[in-house]
């Protein structure tokens, strides 16, 4: 799996930094790393101040339940610091850094409270302030009434990346104004397994959508009129493990790593992101956490990566307990700072910051390794005006009216991402004098729209929810009038016969125009979300049937983070919406899209698949083209009530195209309907022939246009043909002359790359 670092070796005969001044390479501090690194002259001087037991303490991030009043990690309500455990905390343990709630969220100003104190501690022990951070990953998660938006999947279905960037933009005020700098977000592992519990998580399948989305959203938190740091998580090839289970073991060749999972934190890196998170689970039987390849020849080498790698959670002690790779926690430590770990989310147990101060006293390793972590976290601390304020000075408040216009972006995202994808006897939209039947067990739930990481981990707890949000079926009540929507609840997701039977009767009662069925998943992250058949539940798929069988036109609203397959019920449906976990304002968002308010422009980020075992992403390969790699909804794919049809496509390059050019691409767009409609032109390349077997398709381009109510339009997208290759069997990136496909919708046409 390792690679000599070329660049690395390069960087030791360029660089003429103070850090290169090593007589002799030192244990776990390769030149490349010490080269890469500029610290400035503040940062230089504070670590020359610092002791030994500084330095380990900078690396040590912990929770906040361990500061707080309470027994065994669980915090008493209402969440305070316990003041002795507050100084241990930063008077010995000298720690550099706190991350999460305490289990739920708070109101700005109990954050303000909490960080306030802790700030002041850290200040009065070390004078150095700590860095908190927070995984407000859709919105500020853990902020008691902030804007939550949809989760990275729904915001890759807008395919909207200038609306994702202001999204991050307002999440970065709202943990700003609660003292937080620092965001573990985005998510950058692409999402090739809907299995996978996590997958809801991610921006899709494809790389290229995912690495756009990632820098969007990196620019967001990093470049706005507020600024956060950004975290890459979760580096790298954690989302595709061979069980579809989190955290289990993945099986990733060299050259896929490079082709699909490397692009997007490359890409991110690029964009200046201060700080990655390292992914928990192992790759070819290395746990990530312990792997030198990936940490530092990968990151530092390749990438050229500066800022700070903190672990996940707990993940340097998962070494021995989980992975056995260590045979003591010590060891564990050793492996994990060898690899290229600069921070440690411990972060529960007090141990890793004084066996670390052992190590180096025994010369397992060297305190230059330790001074180049240091000077990485104290950068970034720079880097985020810390070390200006001096810790206290917490940032502004936001005013209500702020606040409120912080929800726009969010709202917005929601309305973008809704995606039809079925819409047969023109069910949709239900017009206005409809009466409206609504049933399923994700149709009056907040928590089914937000998805995990909302208001707790798990996002289950109602009690945490924002106030003033509407649930699907609140949302629809508003929208067609309350006497118009008759809803039959299902409260359980473990509904029964009786339940379905019951469902029936009232429908039959009733007698609507159209069934609304709400079904998909109620939240979870991580492994709470493991599961055993991607198929959608059978109650489910039971109360589909029942439904069908009252002879009312029936529509499905799936609020899920990944594609439950019901291909067994699917011919009896009229219409398939997916509604993803959209957030805050899914309810409204749903209700504007099915009754025509809105017209829907979301399109899949990802391959829905047809059966739970037969799954192949958009860029399958040619020998996949069984029946079943057909998948029941195509990437990309997402309907309007406003057809708009590709009605030419043309490449401008004179003659044959050669390696180095641009692709000048011309598309030519109808709205046949009578709406304006928001389309999103994608256009796709095939490589005919070459030295690695070729996907079927692959997306080079796309861009999001208003066509306006019977409006035609040419929209001009490039290619830049070095864009054209992928990663060769010398592992390599290549682009390879020969004759190439372009694919806009139907239209196709071909060209010679020279
Ligand atoms: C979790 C997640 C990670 C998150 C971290 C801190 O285990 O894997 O995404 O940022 O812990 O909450």
């Amino acid at each position: 799996m390792r690679r000599d670092s070329v660049v690395g070796g390069l960087l030791v005969l360029v660089c003429g930094l103070q850090a290169c001044q090593m007589d002799a390479p030192q244990e776990g501090v390769s030149d490349a790393e010490l080269c890469t690194f500029r610290a400035s002259a503040r940062v230089e001087q504070i670590l020359a101040g610092m002791t030994l037991e500084d330095k380990v303490g900078e690396m040590t991030q912990m929770t906040l339940d361990v500061l707080c009043v309470g027994e065994n990690h669980k915090a008493e309500e209402p969440h305070r610091i316990d003041s002795v455990r507050l100084d241990s905390a930063f008077a010995i343990s000298k720690i550099g850094s706190v991350l999460n709630s305490a289990g739920h969220s708070y109101p700005t100003e109990q954050w303000r409270a909490l960080i306030g104190e802790i700030q002041a501690a850290s200040m009065e022990a070390k004078g150095i302030p700590t860095l908190y951070g927070i995984d407000a990953i859709h919105g500020a998660t853990y902020t008691y009434g902030a804007a939550l938006g949809p989760q990275q999947l729904a915001l890759a279905a807008t395919w909207d990346t200038a609306l994702v960037r202001v999204m991050a933009e307002g999440t970065a005020k709202e943990i700003v104004a609660c003292g937080i700098p620092w965001n573990f977000a985005p998510v950058l592992d692409v999402g090739r397994d809907p299995r996978w519990p996590r997958f809801w998580e991610t921006f899709g399948e494809d790389p290229k959508l995912v690495g756009d989305m990632g820098e969007a959203m990196v620019r967001g938190f990093q470049e706005g009129e507020v600024k956060v740091a950004a975290t890459l998580k979760h580096y790298l090839g954690y989302s595709t493990p061979w069980s579809g289970k989190d955290r289990t073991p993945a099986y990733i060749p060299e050259r896929q790593l490079r082709d699909i999972f490397l692009p997007p934190f490359a890409q991110a890196v690029r964009a200046g992101a201060l700080s990655v998170m390292v992914n928990s689970g192992e790759m070819n039987g290395i746990p990530t956490h312990a792997n030198r390849f990936v940490l530092t020849d990968l990151l530092r080498g390749e990438l050229g990566f500066d800022g700070v790698a903190v672990t996940d959670w707990e993940d340097i002690r998962y070494l021995k307990s989980r992975h056995k790779v260590a045979a003591t926690h010590k060891d564990a430590i050793r492996m994990a700072i060898l690899a290229g770990i600069d921070m440690s989310m411990v972060p529960q147990d007090w141990e890793f910051p004084v066996l670390l101060k052992e190590l180096v006293e025994e010369g397992a390793i060297a305190e230059a390794r330790i001074d180049l972590s240091v000077r990485r976290i104290l950068t970034l601390k720079e880097r985020l005006g810390l070390l200006d304020q001096g810790g206290e000075a917490l940032p502004a408040m936001l005013t209500d009216s702020e606040r409120l216009a912080l929800e726009a972006a969010p709202a917005q995202a929601a309305m973008e991402c809704i995606t039809l994808l079925k819409n047969e006897h023109d069910v949709l939209p239900i017009a206005s004098s409809a009466n409206v039947f609504v049933s399923g067990p994700t149709a009056n739930s907040l928590n089914a729209l937000n998805g995990g990481w909302s208001g707790t981990w798990q996002g289950k707890n109602p009690k945490y929810n924002n106030p003033g949000r509407k649930t699907a079926v609140e949302a629809l009540r508003d929208e067609f009038g309350r006497s118009r929507v008759q809803f039959e609840e299902l409260e359980s997701m473990d509904f029964n016969d009786q339940d379905i039977r019951r469902v029936a009767s009232a429908l039959r009662r009733s007698r609507p125009d159209v069934a609304l069925l709400f079904l998909g998943e109620m939240p979870y992250t991580e492994f709470m979300g493991n599961i055993g058949d991607l198929r959608l539940a059978d109650n489910q798929l039971d109360l589909v049937r029942a439904v069908r069988e009252t002879g009312t036109p029936v529509v499905a609203v799936f609020v899920e983070g990944r594609p439950r397959t019901f291909s067994q019920v699917e011919s009896d449906l009229d219409g398939v919406v997916m509604a993803y976990l959209a957030g805050d304002f899914a309810g409204p968002a749903i209700a504007k899209v099915l009754s025509g308010s809105h017209n829907p422009s979301g399109k899949l980020p990802f391959s829905w698949p047809r059966e739970a075992s037969s799954h192949t992403t958009y860029d399958r390969k040619h020998t996949e083209k069984h029946y079943s790699a057909r998948p029941q909804y195509a990437f990309g794919s997402g309907l309007s009530y406003s057809p708009v049809q590709t009605t030419a496509l043309r490449l401008l390059n004179e003659g044959n195209v050669v390696l180095g050019d641009t692709l000048r691409i011309e598309v030519d767009l109808a709205n046949t309907g009578d709406r304006p409609t928001n389309e999103v032109v994608m256009a796709f390349v095939q490589d005919r022939v070459a030295s690695i077997t070729p996907s079927v398709d692959k997306l080079k381009a796309y861009k999001r246009v208003l066509v306006d109510a019977g409006a035609t339009m040419t929209v001009p997208l490039r290619v830049p043909t070095a864009e054209l290759g992928f990663i060769g069997t010398d592992l390599d990136y290549v682009v390879e002359p020969g004759t190439f496909g372009l694919r806009v919708q139907q239209q196709t046409l071909e060209f010679e790359l020279n």
